[in-house]
């Protein structure tokens, strides 16, 4: 059988490998085989992902000599809150469990960042490998070693950087994913170009289409590409103590406040709102003159091109949403990311030639989301 794509995430102590192609649930037990501890796992699902591939992992690792049993969570974020994760801990712990037990997430980003923390403290700690069975999931959650949950203080503020033994991100399980899911998880894609990698974008503005259409090279490549590059900046900057980590979150300040405006429920995924907040990111940068005009427009074209909602007023379904300026702003500020109250946005002076800056005029802010609001 081929060998699939394989990226070494460079960790000192802690190296770990994210390999990536079509089939690898089923070879999932030969590839983790030398890496358990003991030659059993607990797998951690969700009520959707399990009944579609639990049997095929399990199956994968019975044969090779891996017991496994499984524990599932219902699925959506609301598993990551503290009551569910103390549910999870207690099932993990019906198992009996011992410090060579490795657990193994298979599902999206809830199930990945939910299992990885659970692992994390476990018996003060056992393995865990990530099989991101989401687009996002493969090319952003899984990748970099952020576990955690939410709280009613907000998402993910409790948690580990923590990580994985292994990542099997298997390209064929994204055929069962809705297509807006996938969507969602497009929009971190085509964001690793926009950082730092024009090409990678010019290679999505080709071939966005055909990647989201299930074409098997176009999807692992753009993967690969996603994960090389999130393992880059992971590796120079693990726990984002200097910029260089925050750059991932292009998008993401504008996102977040979306997305916080709309209650973190189904009417804004993430990956939605990080889409129409790199747009956002984008023309901010082309109205404070830092950014071509034209670049700010591509992003806007590709992203509203392959279907994500990049005008405001759509964002919901009926095109007629409204939205508050002052209230987008106060949810900023929130942010976690929001250093001493400044507002830290990742601006750009052009495609693949993203920033960090703290120092955003606060009335240009307002323009350009009134603007947002009305276009
Ligand atoms: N740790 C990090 O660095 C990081 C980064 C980004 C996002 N996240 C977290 O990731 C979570 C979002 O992840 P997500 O977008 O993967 O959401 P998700 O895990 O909720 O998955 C989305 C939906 O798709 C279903 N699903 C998953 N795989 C499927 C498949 N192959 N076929 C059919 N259905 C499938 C799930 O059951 C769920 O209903 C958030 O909690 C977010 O905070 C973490
Ligand atoms: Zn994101």
């Amino acid at each position: 059988m081929s060998s699939p794509r394989t990226i070494r995430v460079d960790l000192a102590g802690r190296a770990y490998d994210i390999a990536i192609g079509p089939g690898l649930i089923d070879r999932a037990g030969e590839l983790a085989r030398p890496l358990l501890a003991a030659p059993r796992v607990t797998i951690v699902s969700d009520d959707t992902v399990a009944p579609l591939y639990g049997a095929r992992l399990a199956a994968s690792f019975a044969k090779a000599g891996v017991e496994s049993r499984t524990v599932t969570v219902p699925a959506g974020e609301s598993s990551k809150d503290f009551a569910s994760f103390a549910r999870l801990m207690n099932e993990l712990l019906d198992l009996r469990p011992d410090r060579k037990t490795t657990l193994v997430a298979l599902g999206g980003g809830v199930v990945g960042d939910l299992t990885g923390f659970a692992a994390a403290v476990l018996l003060r700690g056992v393995d865990f490998i990530q099989v991101p069975t989401t687009l996002l999931a493969q090319v952003d959650s899984s990748v970099g070693g952020k576990t955690g949950i939410n709280t009613r203080h907000g998402k993910n503020l409790v948690g580990a950087f923590y990580q994985p033994r292994l990542v099997l991100a298997d390209t064929t399980v994204l055929d069962s994913l809705p297509r807006r899911e996938l969507l969602a998880g497009y929009a971190e894609v085509a964001k690793y170009g926009l950082i730092d990698d024009p090409e990678f974008f010019a290679w999505c503005e080709k071939n966005g289409e055909a990647v989201l259409a299930g074409d098997a090279a176009a999807r692992t490549y753009a993967i690969e590409q996603s994960c090389l590059s999130k393992a880059r900046i992971v590796a120079a900057d693990e726990r984002e103590t200097t910029d260089l980590r925050a750059l991932l979150n292009l998008g993401h300040t504008f996102g977040h406040a979306l997305e916080a405006e709309t209650g973190f429920g189904g009417t804004l995924l993430h990956g939605e709102a990080v889409g129409a907040g790199m747009a956002m990111a984008f023309d901010l940068s082309a109205r404070l003159g830092l950014c071509p005009p034209e670049d700010a427009e591509r992003v806007r074209r590709h992203l509203g091109a392959v279907g994500l909602p990049v005008r405001l007023r759509t964002i919901g379904g009926d095109n007629s949403r409204t939205w508050d300026a002052a209230k987008l702003i106060e949810h900023m500020r929130g942010d976690k990311k929001a250093e001493g109250g400044k507002l830290t946005f990742v601006l750009a002076r052009g495609i693949g030639r993203s920033y960090v800056t703290r120092d955003v005029d606060e009335a240009g802010l307002r323009d350009l989301l009134d603007d947002a609001i009305a276009a």
